[in-house]
């Protein structure tokens, strides 16, 4: 039976040329430095997000605890938005590894209230914790996939300089907001102390993401990386992979972005499915089903047909359309969908 996986864009597998371009990849001892690969990687990273320099990262969730690492002191308080991957997905690490506590602040579309991240942010007070740290997201993941808008960071950032905090984007899906804007990454990034990004969703390499930040920012998440566990020696045949996407795969996620939208349309077809069109930004594609329906047999239903779907709660289910995926195959699976909602 034909699969079509639509759990998540981290579920590609490389192609032939890109496990080539890893294979021909020079490597070296990258805890001495010596990667060839990597170094040309986090080289163009950095100048690409024009920040001073980058990391390589085993994954999105090690950039991410790293820079709360970077940016933060035990007994701080961070402020992120409640959906969001450091909050929801990241297993308490911020209170393990930093020793922090998240101030979540819930939104309807990644974007939280101004004013109540004002009103969150603590007097400088002895008996208060001290807030550092603002976190965005985007695109944003629980929230469908929705862009951050440039208007929205510049106020974030006007008040983050006000209150003297040090502002972390988490950029796993950067890539597709800047294909569906059009504005330059460098420009995305401008407001933030770091960034953490990922190769290994829409990009389609089987591992890999980097911090972005300054020579000083970098310099410690060295050493927290390497604490962690991190420091990788020939990861050069990664970083190929890396540096493969970014000339063959970047463009190719404007697909994506499109194909959701084609895949969203064809859903809401379906009486029984909610969905607003309006809301698919990028490669994300989250529905609501039935409140009678329950969501744990749909998701087991449409395996058995080879769909491969997660709930996420709320009987929404998320949906994420990727390098793997063509439109026919998106097609397919929105037609066996509609059906097993039929029965159901
Ligand atoms: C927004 C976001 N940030 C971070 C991560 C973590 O990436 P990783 O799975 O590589 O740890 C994910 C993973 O899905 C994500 O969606």
């Amino acid at each position: 039976m034909k699969i079509i996986d639509l759990r998540s864009d981290t579920v590609t597998k490389p192609n032939n040329d890109m496990l080539k371009a890893m294979i021909e990849s020079d490597l070296g001892d990258d805890v001495y430095f010596e990667d060839p690969t990597v170094n040309l990687l986090q080289n163009k990273i950095a100048q690409l997000f024009g920040k001073e320099e980058a990391l390589f990262m085993p994954s999105g969730t090690m950039a991410n605890q790293v820079a709360l690492l970077v940016n933060t002191n035990t007994g701080d308080e961070v402020i992120v938005e409640s959906d969001s991957h450091i909050f929801y997905y990241e297993t308490a690490g911020p209170s393990i590894l930093s020793r922090i506590q998240l101030r979540p602040i819930k939104s309807s579309n990644g974007e939280m209230n101004i004013d109540e991240i004002k009103n969150a942010i603590r007097d400088d007070i002895y008996y208060l914790p001290k807030t550092s740290l603002i976190c965005l997201e985007n695109t944003h993941n629980r929230h469908g996939g929705m862009i951050i808008t440039q208007e929205y960071i510049n106020k974030v950032a006007e008040l983050a300089k006000e209150n003297n905090l040090k502002m972390h984007l988490d950029g796993a899906r950067i890539w597709n907001a800047h294909k569906a804007t059009h504005i330059p990454l460098h420009q995305m990034v401008e407001k933030f102390n770091t960034i953490s990004v990922c190769f290994s969703k829409g990009m389609g390499t089987p591992v890999g993401s980097i911090l972005i930040g300054s020579k000083e920012d970098i310099k410690k998440a060295i050493k927290w990386r390497k604490i962690l566990g991190g420091g990788l020696r020939q990861v050069g045949l990664l970083a190929g992979a890396c540096l493969y996407a970014l000339e063959h795969n970047l463009d190719k996620i404007d697909i994506d972005n499109q194909n959701a939208k084609f895949f969203a349309n064809e859903l809401i077809k379906s009486s029984r499915i909610s969905l607003n069109i309006d809301k698919i930004h990028t490669n994300i594609v989250t529905f609501k089903i039935e409140d009678k329906i329950n969501p744990n047999d749909f998701v087991t239903k449409c395996k058995v047909k080879g769909i491969l779907l997660m709930h996420i709660g709320d009987n929404k289910i998320r949906t994420v359309v990727h390098l793997d995926l063509t439109k026919d195959m998106l097609l397919e699976a929105s037609k066996i969908i509609k059906s097993i909602l039929e029965e159901l």
